[in-house]
Order: C-alpha cells, then sequence, then structure tokens
C-alpha cells in the first residue's frame, strides 16, 4: 500500500493524501525548509524548490552560508537572531542568558499511530501516519521534536512540537508555539471570528496586511473575543472556489493565531500558546509539549474547508461515545425560572416538559447551598435543603420516574468569596501576593494548577455524578482570569499558571468523563467563552451563546459552522420578548433558528409551556423525528447577506435535504430570491415533502429554488409566502427519491 510519508535519500520529506501534499526539505545548512503546501501532488518529493538563493542587499547572511538569509526562507520551525526578523515559532532564554537559538535538523521517524500528548487532548489517530522530525540547537542543547499527523481520510494535518532540554542547565521558553507554516507570495485574504458574550462567532474578512496580524487570548479562556480560528485565503475565495489554509488549536486556554506578511511578500501563519505573558522553566533532562495544532487545506473554498473539519471534529475529536447518538431535547430551567427554583418547581417544569414531548430536564444554576443569586455559594456543591429537602439524588430519581432524563448544572472551576470553600482554603483561587482579586461575576478562580484543587472538584462532583441518576451535566465557567497567580508555584515558575492551568482542567475533565462515560457533558462558558476543540475533546456539545434571542443566533450559528459541526451545538426556544435582546419573534422562528443543531430544547416558563403546548409539542415532534438526521449531516450556508440566512442540511444518509430560510426585516417590492443548493446528486430527484413537487437535482444546484416571498402588499396563490412581517422563517424539507 501507498505510503502517504515518504522521504528521499537527501531528506525531502513528503506528506500526501488525496486531500493535499506537504513538503519540505533539508538545507545544506541544516534548516528545515518548507517547500509546498497545496493541492495533492502525483510526486511530491520531485516538486521544485522555488526558493531562490540571491544576493539581497540589506539583508543578513545565515552563518557561513552563501546567498542564504533565513529572512526570506520558508521555514518549518523558525527561531530569531540568525537573519530571520519574523516572529518566530520559537523563542527563549538560553543558558549564557541571550536569547539566539539555532535549531538545525538531527534526525527523523515515521510511525503508523498517533502518539499520545503528554497531559493535553490531542485527535484520535487511525488509518494515520505520523512523522517526527528532530531538531537541535547544538550549543545549547536544546531538541525540538516536530510531530506531523496526517490521515487517510481527512484533509486534516495536526502538528504539534515537543521541547527537550538536554543541556545541564535550565533554559526558558518565551515562545513555544506548535506549528509554523510559510506560503509563497500572493493575495491572501484572512477570514476570523471574533466577538463577545452573548455576540460571540462574527467573521470578519480583511486583505492580508503588511506586518502581523494575530488573534489571541490572555484571558485564559479560549475566549468569545477571538475564537481560536484562522482562515487564510485567496483573495476573492467563495464558498465553492478558492484555496484556503485553515488553522486551530486543541486548547482552551491562551492561544494565538497569526499571519505575517514579510518584506518579501512571504506570509507565515502561527500557532500555539499565546507568547505573551508566557514563560516556561525548561529544567535539564525536561520536556514540554505544545497543544495540537489543526490545518486544512483546500482548493474547493470555504465550504468545503468547513465539511473536511465537521467529518474530522466528529470521528476525531468530539467523544466517540456520543458521535453517532441523536442527542435528547430538554428543558433548561435557567431562562425558565432563573435562581427562583426549589424542588415543586423543578417537578412542575417536569410535568411541564413532559407533556410536550421533551425528553429530559436539565437543572440549571441555583440548587446548592445558600445559591439565591449570584453572589454566593460557588464550590460548596451540595443541595441547598431548604429548597430541595430531598437532594439530588431522590430529585433525579423523581423526574426520572416520571419518564424523562435527568441533568445538571456545574461552575466547578469557581468560588464566590462568600462559600465555605473559600473561608476554607483561602489560598486555592488564582491570586498574587498582595492585591485584591478582581471579581467576574462575583467569582473568583480557582487555581487548577495544584493538584489538591483539581482532587477536591473531581471528588466533589463524583459523588453527585455516581448517584446513577445523572444523564448530563452543563459544565459552566463563567470569568475571565486575572491576577493569574498560584500559591502553589515559586515566584520564578507564576508565568507558567495560565498553562498550567490548563493541564489541571484538562485532568479533571478526563477523569470525569472516564469514570462517567455515559453522562452526556455540555460545554459552556457564559455562552460561547470557551468554545474549541479542546473542551469539545471531552464534551461532544456546547451552549455557544447565551443569545437565545433566534435573530442574534443567525450569526452565531453561520460563524461558527465555518470550523465546528452543528452537532456540537445546542439551542434552545428562550421566552419572547427576548431577555438579551428584548426582540419579539414567533416560536416557529425560535424553534428554526437552532433546528439544525442536534442539541434543541426550550427554556420557557411553567405559563409559556401552558400557553404554547400545540405548537411546542408539535416542535419537539419534529426535533424527536429529525434527531437522528441532526447528527453527522453535511452544512451548506447558502446566503448570508445582512438581511437574509439561508442553510441547508444535507443528512449523513443523502436522503433527506432541509433548506432553511430566514428574513430578517420586512420591506416592500423585494426581489424574488432562490437559493442555490448544494452538494446534490444532479442525477436525482427530490419530492419536497410540502407540497409533493419533485425537483431535479441539477437544477436545484443550477437553477435554484425560489424563496418564499415576503409580502407587505397583495397575496397571490401561485406564489410562495413567508409569514407577514420580521424575523419570518420557513423550512423546506427535500427526499431524495429513487
Ligand atoms: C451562564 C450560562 C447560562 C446559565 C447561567 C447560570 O451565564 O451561560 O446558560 O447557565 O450561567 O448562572
Amino acid at each position: 500500500m501507498a505510503r502517504m510519508i515518504n522521504v528521499s535519500d537527501n531528506k525531502t520529506f513528503a506528506l500526501s493524501n488525496d486531500f493535499f501534499s506537504y513538503v519540505f526539505c533539508v538545507t545544506e545548512e541544516g534548516i528545515l525548509q518548507h517547500v509546498y503546501y497545496g493541492p495533492p501532488l502525483k510526486n511530491p518529493l520531485e516538486v521544485e524548490i522555488h526558493h531562490l538563493r540571491t544576493q539581497r542587499e540589506a539583508a543578513s547572511v545565515f552563518q557561513g552560508g552563501q546567498y542564504f538569509s533565513l529572512s526570506d526562507t520558508p521555514q518549518e520551525f523558525p527561531s530569531f537572531g540568525t537573519s530571520d526578523y519574523r516572529f518566530p515559532a520559537v523563542h527563549g532564554r538560553n543558558h549564557d542568558g541571550n536569547t539566539v537559538f539555532s535549531l538545525l535538523y538531527k534526525s527523523y521517524k515515521v510511525k503508523d499511530v498517533k502518539p499520545l500528548l503528554k497531559k493535553l487532548p490531542a485527535s484520535r489517530g487511525g488509518d494515520c501516519e505520523t512523522l517526527i522530525v528532530t531538531l537541535s540547537d547544538p550549543l545549547h542543547l536544546l531538541d525540538v521534536e516536530l510531530y506531523y499527523t496526517i490521515y487517510k481520510h481527512h484533509g486534516v494535518l495536526t502538528r504539534s512540537a515537543k521541547f527537550k532540554n538536554r543541556g545541564e542547565q535550565e533554559l526558558q521558553l518565551q515562545h513555544a508555539f506548535s506549528s509554523s507554516i510559510d506560503l509563497p507570495p500572493a493575495e491572501y485574504e484572512v477570514l476570523h471570528l471574533h466577538g463577545t458574550w452573548a455576540r460571540e462567532f462574527n467573521e470578519e474578512r480583511i486583505d492580508v496586511p503588511k506586518g502581523r496580524f494575530v488573534v489571541d487570548s490572555a484571558r485564559g479562556t479560549s475566549s468569545a473575543a477571538h475564537n481560536p480560528f484562522m482562515a487564510i485565503m485567496h483573495k476573492g475565495t467563495t464558498e465553492d472556489l478558492g484555496h484556503v489554509y485553515a488553522s486551530t488549536l486543541m486548547y482552551s486556554g491562551n492561544f494565538a493565531l497569526s499571519v505575517e506578511k514579510g518584506e518579501f511578500e512571504d506570509v507565515r501563519m502561527l500557532a500555539g500558546i499565546n507568547p505573551f505573558n508566557f514563560h516556561w522553566r525548561l529544567k535539564p533532562g525536561k520536556t514540554f509539549c505544545t497543544p495540537e495544532a489543526l490545518h486544512v487545506f483546500t482548493d474547493k473554498g470555504l465550504g468545503r474547508m468547513s465539511h473536511i473539519w465537521h467529518n474530522f471534529i466528529r470521528k476525531k475529536i468530539t467523544p466517540e461515545r456520543f458521535a453517532n447518538v441523536p442527542r435528547p431535547t430538554y428543558l433548561n430551567t435557567w431562562e425558565a425560572a432563573y435562581f427562583d427554583i426549589d424542588q415543586d418547581k423543578v417537578m412542575d417544569l417536569a410535568h411541564q416538559a413532559k407533556s410536550v414531548g421533551v425528553d429530559m430536564l436539565v437543572l440549571d444554576d441555583g440548587w446548592f447551598e445558600g445559591r439565591r443569586d449570584d453572589t454566593s455559594s460557588l464550590g460548596d456543591w451540595r443541595a441547598d435543603r431548604e429548597r430541595f429537602a430531598d437532594g439530588i439524588p431522590a430529585l433525579a430519581a423523581k423526574v426520572k420516574a416520571e419518564g424523562l432524563k435527568f441533568g445538571i448544572w456545574f461552575e466547578p472551576e469557581m468560588v464566590n468569596p462568600k462559600s465555605q470553600l473559600f473561608q476554607d482554603h483561602p489560598d486555592w483561587i488564582l491570586h498574587v501576593p498582595g492585591r485584591t482579586p478582581s471579581l467576574g461575576r462575583n467569582q473568583l478562580t480557582l487555581d487548577l494548577s495544584r493538584e489538591e484543587v483539581v482532587d477536591y472538584l473531581f471528588e466533589q462532583i463524583d459523588i453527585i455524578l455516581s448517584c446513577g441518576d445523572i444523564d448530563y451535566v452543563k459544565w459552566d465557567m463563567n470569568r475571565n482570569m486575572t491576577e493569574v497567580g498560584s500559591a502553589g508555584l515559586p515566584k520564578n515558575r507564576q508565568r507558567e499558571v495560565s498553562h498550567r492551568y490548563m493541564l489541571g482542567l484538562y485532568s479533571l475533565l478526563k477523569r470525569l468523563t472516564c469514570k462517567h462515560p455515559n453522562i452526556l457533558f455540555e460545554n459552556c462558558a457564559s455562552g460561547g467563552n470557551r468554545f474549541d476543540l479542546g473542551m469539545l475533546n471531552y464534551m461532544p456539545q456546547g451552549w455557544i451563546s447565551d443569545m437565545s434571542d433566534p435573530i442574534g443566533r443567525l450569526q452565531i450559528i453561520n460563524g461558527a459552522s465555518y470550523l465546528y459541526p452543528t452537532d456540537t451545538m445546542a439551542a434552545y426556544i428562550g421566552p419572547s420578548p427576548n431577555h438579551q435582546n428584548g426582540r419579539v419573534t414567533s416560536l416557529q422562528t425560535r424553534f428554526l433558528a437552532g433546528f439544525f443543531c442536534a442539541a434543541r430544547g426550550l427554556s420557557l416558563n411553567e405559563a409559556d409551556v401552558v400557553e404554547h403546548k400545540d405548537e411546542l409539542f408539535k416542535y419537539i415532534e419534529m426535533a424527536r423525528h429529525s434527531a437522528e438526521d441532526m447528527i453527522g449531516g453535511r452544512f451548506h450556508r447558502l446566503i448570508n447577506n445582512g438581511n437574509e440566512v439561508c442553510w441547508q442540511l444535507t443528512t449523513a444518509d443523502e436522503k433527506t435535504v432541509y433548506l432553511l430560510y430566514f428574513h430578517i426585516l420586512s420591506a416592500p417590492n423585494l426581489p424574488f430570491r432562490r437559493a442555490y443548493m448544494m452538494g446534490l446528486d444532479p442525477k436525482s430527484e427530490y419530492l419536497m415533502v410540502e407540497d409533493g413537487t419533485s425537483y431535479n437535482g441539477d437544477a436545484l444546484m443550477s437553477s435554484g429554488l425560489a424563496l418564499p416571498y415576503v409580502t407587505t402588499g397583495h397575496v397571490k396563490d401561485n406564489i410562495r409566502y413567508m409569514d407577514k412581517g420580521d424575523f419570518s422563517s420557513y423550512l423546506f424539507i427535500f427526499k431524495k427519491e429513487g
């Protein structure tokens, strides 16, 4: 069988599958030079090394080399100080006190498996090969192992780096990126996802400027401000045309993704831990592993890029146990009752949930000792006996006796100053000596870099999960970190705390999810403040935003879908007027905005459920019928023009095609809009369920489907209309014939 990784005698390395080829070589000076990343080549080892050596005025020349300047040499893992002036992948302080490292080729290995990353989540192996290239600084005895994994069935390349101090004196790392890729000069654009609380995942697309453009986080979470995602693409790339190079990280803390256009228009992409405020002491004999960086290349536009990500995330990242499992519908108590919750109210809501066909009751915030509002009690994970007299296990059993599943909310990483836990262990929080810790939502962050804190949390949560009646956990995290310091570490390791926190968090998640493999975990951080592949590795779904208004949520889902499959997203029907933005919308639009998300439900109070019982019953029934279809489907962004959004989802078996259309603000005399559907079988017919009309697949893609019309005037029989007015929505369902 042909191998995906091939190495020539003169040390050219080629990774190649049906999706891409990636080639690099070793120069005569020992530098690992990048050669090619793009469409798959027939003979990747023979690809021409385009980079020319020439005398450039005012360029420094690499030690001893002739006409060889690192400042314009594409490299695999650049360092600083020996003629490259661009931002390096590695930077640190050696035992001579300076910051000059020079990493030269030493050796390589190829494996048929994917090695695990120590203490960090990583995508799973299987049908893959891994190339490990070791670079070494002979002077300072720093080795760097570069890991490259290529998969037979995926267009994803994973990379990470492992640093090893082979010397007898300490080294200090300041930049320890996971990967660096140097692309050739071209006109590129960059797409990234930015936002804030309740407005996550906004897309911004700009030309790659000269200089450096960075998205990063120094908040301790990957954050809503910039999701860890960046796509560099040829200018003018569309959903189905154009070269795209996209990157993300399997990391939930301080990250940086950057693109730099250098003086010779070469373009460098870096991915890894944010070097700002990072510093790692590497003692003799010790190693440091970076998180995994993931890259996708396609020449078929952003739509294809998303499909590659989506398939990979489902197959190699989210917990296998849930990968093909349709998600239960749920009623979450948060927007139904907020803190005004007790066991009777839970049972009332459970009855209402049951009456409209919902599968699970989720008890959100407010159930633990003394928790009446957000000023107290985080950390004290025992039921509040005044309001939950019988305790959580008994309540869970009672809810289950009603024929529902039971889920519960935790915010494990936090503590309120007003809590027993804080009184007992004031030094268990992130803090620095002599400064009053800044509060966020009245709470402090526990110091998960300390083992005893992780152990305490494991025990407390495990007690509740072990009662046997918990089907689901919503894992929340509601503030960014400040005064990041740890009483558990010496002064000269304080800048390691953010990363050590992540290692502690991952170990906690691993222990809990391994011990309770059948509990469905949902990731939340005030919505999407930590929605990333690191968390998805443990939790198959996430509450992507606290924005429960459907119109507010459209852009959030659209933006998130560039990287994340809708299988990983949760959505529910919230109250109207909406509590975040006051918008009034129909129940239909509230339901349909989240229709493609695998986890669907409601967060409505008893009166609202009673008032809309029949309609809710209908929607929950639709959710149940389509639950399987929302796992593994192919999602297409068809229209997103500011006032209209149109998405298509083709089920994994290709037999059903859903088309959703949202029209935001109504206006008179609008154009007749069409949806040019994508990825259908051009030779098949598709039956529209609504009226039994049959359409040819090729026509639906090339001539388009007439979308319903928004009218303020005359209504004609031969035209399909949206509901009158603003915020209307429409769902088409097609069945493939034959
Ligand atoms: C965060 C979450 C909400 C809810 C509240 C509870 O804001 O995003 O969904 O769980 O916390 O306090």
